[in-house]
């Protein structure tokens, strides 16, 4: 072997280390968890707190509408599923037109009852997420969340469940 040849073997060598290093260390996670929010009634998990009409009553909503939310985290769609966690922050109507873009701001936070127990990420407008405490630490992503379920309670609240994928990667 010349020398040349052996720096290029070396070369590529250390070429391969990074690369596989790099695939051993990225770890990306798929997360899917449903979010319930009641809206109205006595234990309403969303909150009017300014905005056009009256604050509290959910037919007046429009541009400039502030709410507070405080929604609890299920495995599953159904209101007996195990609770993971809950997600907390603020939703803003922003779109003076029909349309109404929001603007959304979210924590989510599991407990024990989740692998990622203590773990918290940010969600941000567009669907940005942000790792924020314990496991997530350090990650991004993109997450969406669907409406999958919206009935009206007894009382008179509405009750509805979100369906919430999120991709994250350290
Ligand atoms: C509100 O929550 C309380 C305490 O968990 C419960 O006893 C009550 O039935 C709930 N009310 C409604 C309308 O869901
Ligand atoms: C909510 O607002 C609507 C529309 O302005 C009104 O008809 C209704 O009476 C209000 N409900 C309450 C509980 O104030
Ligand atoms: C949970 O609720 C669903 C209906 O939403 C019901 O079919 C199911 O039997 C309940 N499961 C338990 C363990 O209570
Ligand atoms: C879950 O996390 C909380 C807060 O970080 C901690 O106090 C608790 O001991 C943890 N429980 C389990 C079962 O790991």
């Amino acid at each position: 072997m010349t020398f040349s040849s052996v720096l290029v073997a070396y070369t590529l060598c250390a070429l391969l280390c990074i690369c596989s290093l790099q695939t051993v260390v990225t770890d990306s996670l798929h997360l899917q968890y449903y979010t319930h929010e009641f809206r109205g009634g006595p234990n309403s998990t969303l909150l009017i707190t300014a905005g056009p009409g009256n604050v509290g009553n959910f037919s007046t909503l429009g541009w400039g509408s502030f709410l507070v939310f405080d929604n609890i985290v299920r495995e599953g769609i159904s209101a007996n599923s195990t609770l993971l966690g809950k997600t907390t922050g603020t939703t803003i109507l922003t779109g003076k037109a029909g349309d109404s873009p929001v603007q959304f701001i979210a924590q989510t936070l599991f407990n024990e009852n989740y692998k990622y127990n203590g773990s918290s990420f940010i969600v941000l407008p567009g669907g940005v997420v942000l790792g924020s405490t314990g496991y997530f630490q350090g990650y991004k992503g993109y997450g969406q969340g669907v409406e999958v379920a919206a009935t009206p309670t007894p009382s008179g609240a509405f009750y509805a469940v979100y369906l919430w994928d999120v991709y994250l990667e350290d």
